[in-house]
């Protein structure tokens, strides 16, 4: 998604969203305020749509709404952080097609579209001011924020009877089909079932999950965002996925499995030698090592042993790396840099790759001479800055 525009001096989303409600639509009488939040990965990345684990976390970052019915079938949406745009029409009356005159309101309007396919049409329209406080373009999910943020606004405006699970998956139908994104289920999943200093192991083959426990005594976690632009995202994941596939095909003509997700280490260097082709075999032994990685990690943190945590998120970025190939030149500088750095248990990318952001746990101590040291050495070398970001784990969707 295109990126948010941060908020500067924290002002009030609620007094933000009203404001521009009474702007836009004339007054904002009758306006009801939702919020969904936005995800970092802690580990186990481009597992999700090869059936693994995944752990990520809500943030408090994340996007607000505020939403008023109307008595016609017009959708009237608006967001802060795109005023340019204006107001974005659409009739719910119909079925509704993606389209680049919808812009950013494909997200919501996905969502919409959705939830008819599945049998819940929109009763009535509704007026719609959206504002984000995700920082730009940092593959914090602002795309899944708004689609969990729509589902919801749905199921609480017009009564649907929809589970936080079902939330995830509209969310993850509408990027893959309405925005041409074939993302697995993380992000969407993270928005949805957040909780309050817990990050979620999840199983993506069986969405099976567990609330864990983050306890960082005497550590932050801290998020570096490259601030790269990354516009070919979209087709380097897809291309990803099919590699990731292809590798999967090949795979089952030697042994019975349903994903990459089903092969430990061992298993999987029996049977590798069917991936003649050196890309197919580094992306499958990606998905394999990040999925084990991530059980092995969930366990280190359930022991409180951070140390092993902080290492199993360094080789997770050295596999991206080498083995998936989704870092970059600014990832790979801001992850070197922060091993190097003292006080510092593990960095990694985080998310989709090609740029966004890195995810580290930090002494309590060393933040300060962290942010700096890591940040001119940055700068240094790339030519802008990084933006650092101390941030907290917070719930799911929520009533504001
Ligand atoms: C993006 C996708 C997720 C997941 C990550 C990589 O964020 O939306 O489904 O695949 O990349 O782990």
């Amino acid at each position: 998604m295109e990126p948010q525009t941060t908020c500067k001096n924290n002002p009030d989303p609620k007094e933000i969203i009203l404001n521009s409600f009474s702007k836009v639509f004339g007054d904002s009488n009758g306006i009801r305020f939702f919020f969904a939040p936005g995800r970092v990965n802690l580990i186990g990345e481009h597992t999700d749509y090869n059936g693994g684990h995944v752990f990520p976390c809500a943030l408090n970052l994340g996007t607000y709404a505020g939403i008023r019915t109307r008595t016609d079938s017009i959708i009237r949406l608006y967001s802060v952080n795109f005023e340019k745009d204006g107001i974005i029409e659409a009739d719910c009356s119909k079925d509704l097609v993606s389209s680049p005159n919808y812009k950013w309101a494909n997200y919501p309007l996905g969502i919409v579209q959705t939830f008819r396919l599945r049998g819940m049409t929109i009763p009535t329209g509704f007026d719609i001011v959206f504002y984000g406080t995700i920082p730009n373009g940092s593959g914090l999910s602002s795309s899944a924020s708004i689609e969990v943020l729509t589902g919801y606004c749905l199921k609480m405006i017009y009564g649907f009877d929809v589970s936080s699970q079902d939330l995830a998956l509209i969310g993850q139908y509408s990027e893959n089909h309405f925005n041409g994104m074939n993302c697995g289920i993380m992000d969407q999943f993270a928005s949805a079932f957040g909780k309050k200093d817990h990050a979620i192991f999840l199983d993506t083959a069986t969405l099976q999950y567990e609330h864990v426990p983050v306890k960082l005594d005497g550590y932050k976690l801290l998020i570096a965002n490259t601030n790269k632009k990354h516009e070919l995202t979209t087709s380097a994941y897809n291309d990803r996925r099919r590699e990731s596939e292809e590798a999967l095909r090949l795979l089952q003509t030697v042994v019975d499995i349903k994903s990459l997700g089903e092969l430990d280490e061992e298993t999987f260097s029996n049977y590798s030698s069917v991936l003649k082709d050196d890309v197919i075999f580094r992306r499958a032994r990606h998905a394999v090592s990040e999925n084990q990685r991530t059980i092995k990690a969930v366990k280190a943190l359930n022991n409180n042993d951070l140390v092993t945590f902080g290492r199993l998120m360094n080789e997770s970025h050295i596999s991206l790396d080498r083995d998936y190939e989704v870092t970059c030149e600014e990832l790979n500088i801001l992850a070197e840099a922060q091993w190097r750095s003292e006080g510092v248990l593990g960095a990694r990318m985080t998310g989709g790759g090609f740029g966004g952001c890195t995810v580290s746990i930090v002494k309590d101590e060393a933040v300060e001479n962290f942010k700096k040291t890591v940040g001119e050495n940055y700068l240094k070398k790339i030519g802008y800055e990084a933006t650092f970001y101390t941030v907290e784990i917070g719930g799911g969707p929520r009533v504001i």
